[in-house]
């Protein structure tokens, strides 16, 4: 059997591992340390955001942004219906109400849409929580997402778990809302192992989080504690691969997108199309669109057999039985390319071999096709 090609498996090697070991000789193997302090610093500067806070998780990032901002089942939050689950999830599990808006081609949320929902949001007086998203790596319109937020009075908090190193003009991602956040989860752009980060300009939010994330402890030579907190901050040890990782963030950058220029040197001739470039991309997958489902599941099986990796494109959460009966605004479009779109295996690390090999399914796939 042929090696397994990962969908988007780390790009590490022995930076990483000395990285680690000099964290380890330092003596901070905690969730604290020099490396974790260091690693915010960059995050900070990467983001253009005053403040950057390293935690376990893009998702457990959300949380601390929400509990912040005492969300609860008085608030609605307005999210794009085609994302990850860990974009609605922490707001969910909190108690606010999911409101669910479709994209437009290129993956990111349709603004007339939004616009619509945050208009009716408005009028029942609720308190609202917009999370954007970055699909993919490809940054939304932040500025026109911080127009309308501002209009209809909606908290605006970014989701760029995939988008670390992509940009929207001149605009780093995590540089939009009032917090955004990176994950540095294995399959993400650079990696942790397991990480992320809240990114933003507020002090005050950068300082709660920060207590949140380690118990609310109080400052007090005993444990003190006046609210709830979780277990959430970084450890010195990730940090520490999290910094060879930036390190190595332009090479990244520069392997992504020739694999993504291999996807579309594959494609010549074979009416094969992807999701329409975004100015900015991170490139951290590359999403192929077949005529319809039947097409997408074909080319995955295909993928499967010669031991490659590929995954369809995210199921829209208002499809998702979780979410049964939450107010949708559109769904067609969304629902259009989680039945044709397929990520292909897009790692940094990809060898000449393995390029040739997955160049191999897709001749066998165009050829079946004819
Ligand atoms: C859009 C999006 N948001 C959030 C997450 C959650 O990140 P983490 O695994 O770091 O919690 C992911 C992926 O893991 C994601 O793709």
């Amino acid at each position: 059997m042929n090696k397994r090609i990962f969908l988007s498996p780390p790009f590490v090697d022995n930076k990483e591992r000395l990285e680690v070991e000099a964290a380890f000789d330092s003596g901070y193997v905690a969730p604290c340390g020099p490396k974790v302090d260091l690693f915010e610093l960059e995050l900070a500067k990467l983001s253009g955001r005053k403040y950057a806070v390293a935690v376990s998780g893009a998702t457990a990032a959300l949380e601390l942004i929400f509990a912040h901002l005492k969300v609860d089942k008085t608030w609605i939050a307005i999210v794009p219906t085609l994302t990850f689950i860990a974009t609605v999830s922490p707001a969910s599990r909190l108690g606010a109400e999911p409101w669910f808006v479709d994209c437009d081609s290129t993956g990111n949320v349709d603004l007339k849409l939004l616009e619509k929902a945050l208009a009716d949001a408005a009028k029942t007086g609720r308190k609202i929580l917009f999370i954007a998203v970055d699909l993919f790596g490809r940054c939304c319109d932040y500025d026109r997402l911080e127009k309308l937020c501002r209009k209809y009075k909606a908290k605006f908090v970014c989701d760029s778990a995939e988008a670390v190193g992509a940009t929207f003009g001149a605009r780093p991602s995590g540089s939009a809302g009032i917090a955004a956040v990176y994950s540095f989860n294995g399959n993400k752009l650079i990696t942790t192992s397991g990480g992320g980060a809240v990114l933003t300009d507020d002090k005050k939010l950068a300082d709660h989080v920060k207590k949140l994330s380690q118990q609310s402890r109080e400052k007090a030579l005993w444990y003190e504690h006046k609210e709830i907190g979780y277990n959430f901050r970084m450890s010195n040890l990730l940090a520490a691969v999290g910094l060879a990782q930036l390190s190595k963030m332009g090479k990244i950058l520069k392997a992504k997108k020739s694999v993504r220029e291999f996807y579309g040197r594959c494609a010549e001739g074979k009416r094969l199309e992807f999701l329409p470039k975004v100015e900015g991309e991170n490139n951290w997958l590359t999403i192929m669109l077949l005529k319809n489902c039947r097409e997408r599941d074909r080319l995955i099986k295909l993928f499967e057999a010669d031991n490659v990796e590929t995954r369809p494109v995210w199921k829209p959460m208002h499809l998702q039985k979780v979410f049964n009966g939450c107010r949708v605004y559109g769904g067609n479009v969304s629902e259009n390319l989680f039945s044709r779109g397929v990520c292909l295996a897009s790692g940094a690390g990809l060898t000449k071999t393995e390029l040739k090999r997955i160049a191999k399914v897709i001749d066998k796939f165009a050829a079946e096709r004819k």
